[in-house]
């Protein structure tokens, strides 16, 4: 079959990622749409059970950082489009293990950039009809005060953890090649994601669980801190759009304009996970307990996305609320998703890491 767009999606076994390939590989059965992903800790093709057998979707475990690899894959599948997720994502990790960082965030954006300029520039149309789509985050801008001010598109890269370190540095490759090289590049930056599929590493899905489990729920510092939530499968939405309508060479936020307290979410947690347990109201709030802060915790994350509003029309679909809900019953519906990942290797690694605390 002759495919109408080849695209790859990098990452397409993590949490996001995988609402990036089945949105694409039911929306747009004419588009091969290739899942190249290295299954490091954080992917899971279990992620993807629904859509495995799809005729236009195919799974490539590969490194981002295998230069020859990635190459031989862009001229296999005649690849046109890249959406770049894959990276190493959690800032705790990156606090213990920076190295890792900058290797698969910045030698793998690095070397799928390389691939690209080298394949597409063997093609006989060149760069003409070619995209190369990065998805980064909002933490790039660094921290906000507690003052209403919010990222823009203008806001100047302020990165504290290495992190959002390395993926500001990748960043700047993608403009780079746009620039030196006129390689068509699209870029955006999202506020923190939650929904199903989620590594229970991060704060929503590892606090569902362990209410579940009766387990402490270790709130950093004051739990003051401040993030952004949009649901996943809005973020989804708008990278779809981004994707086929998105200025070349431009950039767009994408948020949810959702500001959160980390405490306050965590009770907005705790009463959902009660009451749909059958517990009492108010019964799991022993569990909170507050732990050393993260080093270098940036206070507050709020995104402006109104130019993506203004220009392609794209607003979130989900209030909090019903988000929230959606999510807390997915995690509790799918028991044996959550325990296949927390059991062995990382439950050690977990364990660990709280008892350094
Ligand atoms: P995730 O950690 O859930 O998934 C990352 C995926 O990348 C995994 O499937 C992993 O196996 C794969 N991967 C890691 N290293 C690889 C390598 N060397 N080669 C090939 N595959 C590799 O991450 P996520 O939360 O889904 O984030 C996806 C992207 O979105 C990242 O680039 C992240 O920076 C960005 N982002 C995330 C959020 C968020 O809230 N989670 C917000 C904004 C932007
Ligand atoms: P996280 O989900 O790791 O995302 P990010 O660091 O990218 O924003 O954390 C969200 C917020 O929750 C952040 O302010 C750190 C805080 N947090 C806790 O208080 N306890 C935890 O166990 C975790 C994982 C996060």
């Amino acid at each position: 079959m002759k495919f109408k767009r080849n695209i790859i999606i990098t990452g397409g076994a993590g949490f996001i990622g995988s609402h990036v390939v089945r949105l694409f590989v039911n929306k747009y059965p004419d588009y091969r749409i290739v899942n190249v992903d290295k299954l490091t800790y954080a992917g899971n093709l279990a992620n993807l059970k629904d859509i495995e057998t799809a005729p236009n979707y195919f799974f490539e475990k590969a490194d981002i950082c295998d230069y020859e690899r990635i190459s031989a894959l862009m001229s296999y599948y005649r690849i046109d489009g890249i959406i770049h997720l894959a990276a190493e994502s959690h800032v705790d990790r990156s606090i213990r293990n920076p190295v890792a960082f900058a290797y698969t965030n910045v030698i793998g954006t690095l070397t799928m950039l390389q691939a690209a300029k080298q394949y597409w520039e063997s093609c006989a149309e060149g760069y003409a009809g070619k995209l190369f789509y990065h998805i980064s985050t909002d933490e790039v801008y660094g921290a906000l005060k507690m003052d209403g001010t919010m990222f823009t598109e203008q806001t100047r890269y302020d990165p504290h953890s290495p992190y959002s370190a390395s993926k500001a540095s990748s960043d700047h490759f993608v403009r780079a090649f746009h620039d030196t090289y006129g390689m068509p590049t699209m870029l955006t930056n999202c506020s923190n994601n939650y929904g199903p599929y989620q590594f229970p590493e991060k704060l929503i899905p590892l606090f569902i669980n362990n209410i579940r489990h009766r387990k402490p729920l270790p709130v950093y510092g004051k739990g003051e801190n401040v993030r952004d939530w949009l649901y996943v499968e809005d973020h989804a939405r708008a990278i779809d759009l981004i994707f086929h309508r998105g200025k070349i060479a431009d950039s767009y936020n994408i948020g949810g304009f959702n500001e959160w307290k980390n405490i306050d979410l965590i009770k907005v947690l705790i009463k959902t996970v009660d009451r749909l347990l059958g517990n009492p109201d108010g019964y799991s709030l022993d569990l909170i307990t507050y732990v050393t802060d993260r080093n270098g915790h940036d206070l507050r994350y709020a995104i402006d996305s109104s130019k993506l509003k203004n220009e392609l029309g794209w607003e979130p679909s989900l209030q909090f609320e019903e988000g929230i809900e959606k999510t807390v019953r997915w995690y509790l519906d799918n028991q044996e998703w959550m325990d296949n990942i927390t059991s062995g290797e990382y439950e050690r690694y977990y364990e660990e890491m709280y008892k350094n605390r």
